[in-house]
């Protein structure tokens, strides 16, 4: 019939019961990474390093993927840091996004990296690799971060140099921010590795962490549960790996319900 012609030529609607935002800037840094902003619904709240599940019409199909919101909670946009998988059934699509376009969000964030799970310490630690950085991409533009911590301490490491832009880029909006500038002094401290090319700072977190090498170019102390917290943002191993030498050191993995020493979450998209 006319009708079922007409259906089948239309654009595909957009699902009940979940946001469809605008996509407001998009910035790529390189063939693997990109970030973009979008609008924020008006009635969407989220504590700042929780994740959301974000999607695109693929055809008649909406297609979700976990992801860390990557702007704090306060911010009116919503920004996110994204991997480009060529033929991952979201990223493929995602990562040709422009200003304009809409994506889709479901209605209820979630997750464990949130200050809430952690019982209250001196110093916080945020371990990430690749995009695991997107969680602490929000927290680190928290100031409850900061209320909450002397120091924070965030490790970000990469394959190459070019995969820290988003990191270094971070740390300079926060010291050119109007009021985070002056909230978060010195109190948070950047540690960027690199394992796959030459660079000042080199190697795996967790060897660095092994070796102390991490510990005395920050001039602090090893790890003591007694003062330290830790999040740990990575690939499966990369958890694995950094929670083993948490728990080596002594602290014990909380939850949203038991607040304890650190908390783990997998980057998503990878
Ligand atoms: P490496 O180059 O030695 O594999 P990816 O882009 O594959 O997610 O990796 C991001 C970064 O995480 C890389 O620098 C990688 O180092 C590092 N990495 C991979 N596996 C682990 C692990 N098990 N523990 C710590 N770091 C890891």
């Amino acid at each position: 019939t006319k009708t079922e012609e007409f259906a089948a030529k239309a654009p595909a609607a957009i699902p009940d019961g979940v946001y469809a935002e605008t996509v407001l800037s998009v910035e790529h840094y390189t063939d693997r990474l990109f970030r973009f902003r979008m609008t924020r619904p008006a009635g969407f709240r989220f504590r700042s390093g929780e994740f959301a599940m974000i999607g695109l019409m693929v055809g008649d199909k909406p297609i979700y993927r976990a992801y860390s919101i990557a702007s704090p909670s306060w911010d009116e946009e919503l920004e996110f840091f994204s991997i480009k998988v060529p033929d991952g059934p979201l990223t493929s699509h995602l990562q040709k996004i422009q200003p304009g376009d809409t994506v889709l969000m479901r209605k209820k964030p979630t997750g464990t990296l949130v200050l809430d799970a952690l019982t209250p310490g001196k110093r916080l630690y945020m371990f990430s690799t690749g995009t695991g950085i997107a969680p602490f991409a929000s927290l680190i533009r928290d100031p409850e971060t900061y209320e909450k911590f002397e120091e924070v301490i965030l490790t970000h490491t990469c394959r190459d140099v070019a995969e820290l832009k988003y990191g270094f880029d971070l740390m300079e909006e926060i010291r050119n921010h109007e009021f985070l500038a002056e909230l978060v002094g010195d109190k948070l401290k950047h540690y960027p590795t690199v394992t796959r090319e030459a660079y000042p700072f080199q190697g795996r977190i967790t060897d660095l962490m092994e070796s102390g090498k991490l510990y005395t170019d920050l001039g602090v102390p090893p790890l003591d549960p007694a003062a330290d917290r830790g999040m740990i943002c990575g690939s499966t191993a990369m958890l694995k790996d950094t929670k083993d030498l948490l728990e080596k050191a002594g602290l014990t993995e909380g939850a949203n319900n038991k607040p304890a020493e650190f908390v783990i979450e997998r980057a998503f998209v990878g």
